[in-house]
């Protein structure tokens, strides 16, 4: 409790210190209204959500002298869309979060959106030196004149930089760093260091399209090739791209990795992240991909990407536990949405082609305490077990999936449905009758649906929920489901059932709440 008092009084003072000129009404004359205790209805206790009002994209992830730092989408005054700032918070593990005074405000250039961080540390930027070298963020203007005039190039890309660990920022005067010839969606830019040119590369999306520029210095750039008019979904615009190099866990092989986000277009519904295994040479990206390949087949992981510097050559992902459908809609009233826990991404291979697998961060342990549950499950009759809240839990098995098999968690009226079905090759995840959802008509409609392979080998299924939220992982993040759910009263029974096998390795941990301890 004291630690939160004194969050929340750093967080008012540092807000009224901001130096930048806001051109709208920002925390500096609104002060916190409501006192946010992070124990509101649906409040997430170990995802991060900011104190109150609205948030979207996570942006500017970069790691720097041992701190994770989490830039986000925020508009500080109501919990609906609007003109976008960038908040901030920093992590030493991820999982624990400290708030941070709001990183950049809007300026007569237009709102702050998406876009990402670098540590400039050789100072190519000459922002600050190379004793003290310069946090640089990368994101787009959004002109919202220029939109209501009704032209194309409100949209533009700036820069801005901080030399006190992303405390404070000054925001370039050369603004902005990539103009806009005509192109209605430009934007997201995705900066990162690229050693085998020696130079910056810059992704940002076009509509249906990706751009990769290069430079020296951060503040000049130059056009390099462009991707993807013909491959991949184009059932929306695409948004939030990030490009970076893996590893093949079961060769050795380095790949390229291109995630970008779509809105509409996902396979179930609204906003997904589609990605592409390829090369890039420091001037394209190619690939011989030429169907879209999904980070996950939730509804409510978007706009994710990863962290620049991540230690020990990780490839840290964060996703915007929502989706545009109804993200504005839902059933919150302090704050408005989360993110999705951290996770690790890895590249696999198998005859069918490469693909991604994300399964959360392994420090997500260090909230665990073991719950008492039987340690293998004989489905021959269905299991069925309950306890006063399993509200924050994290619960794993094996399963053979050859098999039928439907998991249940619920309370007397309202539950989630996981059904493995062998005959179709089909998994399905039903939230209809998760709670409320009746905010908005597609959130609860027509179950989730993904194909999967066989696997001779029994896989691990987990299920993380969260108050507002289920994670649900397979074979350790190769299909993951993550969706928001909106219960009236806590889920307290788990059932198990299906064609006779045993479960093995069955256990279950309930999870600390990293903000009320
Ligand atoms: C994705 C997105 C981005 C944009 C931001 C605006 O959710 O639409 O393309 O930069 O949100 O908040």
């Amino acid at each position: 409790m004291v630690r939160y008092v004194l969050v929340i009084l750093v967080f008012l003072v540092t807000a009224c210190k901001q130096g930048t000129t806001p051109a709208i009404a920002t925390k500096e004359d609104t002060p916190l209204s409501v006192s946010p205790t992070y124990r509101e209805a649906f409040r997430p206790q170990f995802h991060f959500s900011p104190p109150e009002k609205w948030m979207n994209d996570p942006n500017g992830l970069v790691f720097y002298k041992d701190t994770y730092h989490l830039f986000y989408q925020y508009f500080p005054e109501d919990i609906v869309w609007g003109p976008m700032h960038w908040g901030h918070a920093t992590s030493m593990d991820m999982i624990h979060w400290n708030h941070k005074p709001i990183a950049l405000y809007p300026d007569e250039n237009g709102f702050i959106f998406s876009g990402s961080a670098v540590v400039d540390s050789q100072n190519t930027s000459g922002f600050g030196s190379k004793e003290n070298p310069p946090m640089v963020a990368i994101y787009t203007y959004h002109l919202m004149e220029g939109e209501k005039a009704g032209r194309n190039d409100f949209q533009t890309q700036g820069i801005a930089y901080s030399l006190d660990e992303g405390a404070t920022w000054e925001k370039f005067e050369g603004n902005p760093i990539i103009g806009n010839e005509d192109i209605k969606d430009f934007r997201d830019p995705k900066v990162f260091w690229h050693e085998a040119s020696s130079s910056w590369i810059l992704i940002l999306v076009a509509g249906d399209h990706a751009k990769i520029y290069r430079s020296e210095d951060l503040k000049s750039w130059s056009l390099r090739s462009e991707f993807g008019k013909e491959k991949g979904a184009h059932g929306g615009v695409w948004e939030c791209p990030d490009l970076f190099k893996l590893k093949v866990e079961e060769t050795g092989e380095e790949k390229w990795v291109l995630l970008v986000s779509i809105n509409p277009g996902a396979p179930n519904g609204g906003s997904g992240t589609q990605y592409f295994i390829g090369d890039f040479d420091g001037e394209s990206f190619t690939t011989d991909q030429e169907f879209p390949l999904w980070v996950e087949y939730g509804r409510d992981n978007y706009a994710g990407v990863t962290y620049n510097n991540a230690p020990n050559g990780e490839r840290l992902f964060i996703g915007w536990m929502s989706n545009w459908n109804y993200a504005q809609k839902t059933p919150t009233q302090v704050w408005r949405s989360a993110m999705t826990l951290p996770r690790n991404i890895s590249l696999h291979q198998n005859e069918e082609g490469y693909f991604l697998k994300n399964y959360p961060i392994a420090a997500f342990n260090t909230i665990l305490e073991k719950a008492e549950i039987p340690s293998s499950i004989n489905l021959s009759e269905e299991f069925s077990w309950e306890t006063e809240t399993l509200m924050q839990t994290d619960l794993r098995f094996q399963v053979d999936i050859s098999k039928a098999f439907t998991l249940y968690i619920g309370n007397d009226s309202e539950k989630i449905r996981l059904g493995f079905h062998p005959e179709t090759q089909e998994l399905l995840f039903d939230r209809s009758a998760s709670g409320l959802t009746d905010f908005e008509e597609s959130f609860g409609k027509e179950v989730q649906k993904q194909w999967y392979a066989p696997s001779e080998t029994p896989v691990e299924v987990r299920v993380i929920v969260d108050q507002s939220s289920v994670e649900i992982f397979i074979d350790k993040g190769r299909y993951v489901f993550t969706n928001q759910v909106f219960p009236t009263k806590p889920y307290r029974k788990l059932i198990l059932s299906g064609a006779p096998q045993t479960l093995s390795q069955v256990q279950l941990h309930y999870v600390k709440s990293i903000w009320n301890e």
